[in-house]
């Protein structure tokens, strides 16, 4: 026999094959659990992308005591006795999306389970401040929301309403 011709690879046995099957398995699993861990604990920096300016509705559309979800644009609008608010959906904790829960009249945070008031202040919970709010006008008595840079604050305080 031509010694060129010779495979001197041994077959590999079925038994080494399902124990190498189980190694790479592992190996995937643990990766995308440790890389969801990162991503699950590091801060998004998608805030304050995509589109800026928009128009949230005429002043007349909104309820006292309202609080309207503008998804796209991760906005929550408020209407209070004296005028209005808008809200960052963004939670000033690690950046998961808050909701708002009506029956309870509190935003919640479904990441590690703080709460805000309807004014945005922290409840309970790891945020370290309120809920930043948008730079909001009223022009020809539609609100025009600016989302391009939260405003950060310690607290509520009326002169954060924006009146009409
Ligand atoms: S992201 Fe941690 S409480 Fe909201």
């Amino acid at each position: 026999m031509d010694p060129k011709t010779m495979n001197t690879e041994k077959p590999i046995s079925r038994r080494k094959l399902i124990v190498y099957a189980w190694i790479g398995a592992a190996v995937v699993v643990t990766g995308e659990l440790i890389v969801g861990s990162f991503a699950f604990l590091w801060p998004k920096k998608t805030q304050g992308k995509g589109e800026k300016v928009f128009v949230a509705g005429k002043v007349g559309d909104f309820k006292v005591g309202e609080i309207i979800y503008f998804r796209k644009e991760k906005t929550f609008i408020k209407k209070l006795e004296e005028g209005f608010l808008a809200f960052s959906a963004v939670c000033p904790h690690l950046n998961c999306i808050v909701n708002w829960n009506e029956m309870l009249k509190k935003f919640e945070c479904p990441c590690h389970g703080a709460t805000f008031d309807p004014r945005g202040q922290v409840l309970v919970g790891p945020p370290p401040r309120p809920l930043d709010l948008y730079k909001l006008r009223i022009i020809d008595e539609k609100l025009v929301v600016d989302t391009a840079s939260p405003i950060i604050r310690k607290n509520f305080d009326p002169s954060q309403v924006v009146t009409g």
